[in-house]
C-alpha cells in the first residue's frame, strides 16, 4: 500500500475537526490526534482541560485541524451540542468555519437520530439542534451563503435532511418569517421530513434499476411512517407533522399520499416540498449524477403547477447570483 493510500485509510476512521470548535477552559471528553505529516498521532488524552496555552501552541505550529477517533465521535458530538451557542456567538471565529462546525455537527447528529428515531433523547436533541441552526441562520446575513459553501452534495438521507432543513429555514427567513418559535417548528418538520424512510431498506432507496410498482408503493408510505415513528414520542409540535406528512403533496393534486390540492396543504409543507425537490435534484445519487442548480430550478419551473408559485419564485431569488450558486 502506498503511503498516501495508507494515510487515507487510516484517516477514514477519524473525524476531522476544526481547532475553533474546542472551547478554551473546557474539559474535552475525547482523545485528540494530530497529523504529523505521515500519520495521526495522539496529541492529548481525554478528560484533560483545554486551555489558552494549548490553543496558542497549536496555532503557533500551524495546526488548525485535529482528529477524533470514530469510537469517540459521539462524545465529540455531545461536546459540540453543549458549546454550539458560544461558538456561534464567538466573534473570533471565521463565519465559514462556524458554518462548517454547525453543518458537520448537524449531519453527525441526524445520522445518529435516524438510526434510532423513536428515542426520546434523540428527538429532544434534534429540536435543540434546529434551534441552534435557526439562531445561526438569523445571526448574520451571510450565514446561509456560508452554509451553502460547506454543504455536502453527496446524497445520504442524513445530509439530505440537514440540507432540506437549511434551505427551508433560509427560504422562510427570506419571505419574512421572523418568529423564532415558528421557525423552530418548521425546521423540526423539515429535518425529520424523511424519517419514515428508515423503515425502507437501503437496497430499495439506492436501487439503480427502475422501481417495481410494489417498491413505489412502499416508498410512498414514508410520509405516513414518519408520522407514526414520531407519534411514538410525540414530542414535536403539532405543526411540525405537516411537512412530514405532506412534503410529497403537490399544489395541483398530483402528489402523494393523499393527492390533496393547494388549499389543503400547509404552508410549511409547501416550503419543505421546494427545498426537498431542489436538494434531491442537486445532489449526487448512486443512480445518477447531480444536476446544477440552474437547470434544476428551470425544471421545477417547467413543472410549476406542482409548487406554490410565489414560494418557488422567492426560492429562485434566494438562490440567485448573489448566493454564488447560480
Ligand atoms: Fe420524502
Ligand atoms: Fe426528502
Amino acid at each position: 500500500m502506498d503511503l498516501d493510500l495508507k494515510t487515507k485509510t487510516y484517516k477514514a476512521a477519524f473525524l476531522v475537526i476544526h481547532l475553533e470548535s474546542l472551547r478554551v477552559n473546557s474539559i474535552l471528553e475525547f482523545d485528540l490526534y494530530i497529523d504529523n505529516g505521515s500519520e495521526l498521532v495522539l496529541y492529548r488524552n481525554a478528560l484533560l482541560p483545554f486551555n489558552e496555552k494549548n490553543r496558542r501552541s497549536l496555532l503557533d505550529n500551524n495546526i488548525k485541524h485535529l482528529y477524533v477517533s470514530s469510537s469517540m465521535k459521539e462524545l465529540y458530538q455531545r461536546y459540540i451540542e453543549n458549546n454550539i451557542r458560544d461558538i456561534i456567538n464567538d466573534d473570533g471565529i471565521d463565519e465559514t468555519v462556524k458554518a462548517s462546525i454547525v453543518y458537520d455537527s448537524a449531519n453527525l447528529l441526524v445520522r445518529e437520530v435516524l438510526s434510532k428515531p423513536t428515542l426520546r433523547d434523540n428527538i429532544e436533541r434534534t429540536e435543540e439542534l434546529v434551534g441552534n441552526t435557526v439562531s445561526f441562520i438569523l445571526h448574520k446575513k451571510s450565514a446561509f451563503h456560508n452554509l451553502l459553501k460547506v454543504m455536502s452534495f453527496d446524497y445520504y438521507t442524513y445530509t439530505h435532511s440537514v440540507n432540506v432543513c437549511t434551505f427551508s429555514l433560509a427560504l422562510a427567513k427570506y419571505i419574512g418569517m421572523e418568529d423564532i418559535e415558528e421557525l423552530n417548528i418548521l425546521g423540526t418538520g423539515a429535518i425529520l421530513h424523511d424519517v419514515g424512510k428508515t423503515r425502507i431498506s437501503e437496497a430499495i432507496l439506492n436501487k439503480k434499476e427502475p422501481l417495481t410498482s410494489e417498491e413505489i408503493e412502499l416508498i410512498q408510505m414514508h410520509p405516513q411512517w414518519g408520522f407514526e415513528i414520531l407519534k411514538e414520542t410525540d414530542i414535536i409540535s403539532p405543526a411540525s407533522y405537516y411537512p412530514i406528512v405532506q412534503h410529497h403533496e403537490r399544489e395541483d393534486g398530483s402528489g402523494y399520499p393523499k393527492g390533496i390540492g393547494c388549499h389543503e396543504i400547509h404552508r410549511f409543507s409547501k416550503i419543505v416540498a421546494i427545498a426537498d425537490v431542489f436538494d434531491a435534484m442537486t445532489t449526487r445519487r448512486v443512480y445518477r449524477s447531480a444536476i446544477d442548480p440552474y437547470p434544476a430550478l428551470k425544471e421545477m419551473f417547467e413543472n410549476r403547477a406542482a409548487f406554490n408559485r410565489e414560494l418557488l419564485e422567492q426560492f429562485t431569488r434566494l438562490m440567485g447570483p448573489e448566493s454564488g450558486v447560480l
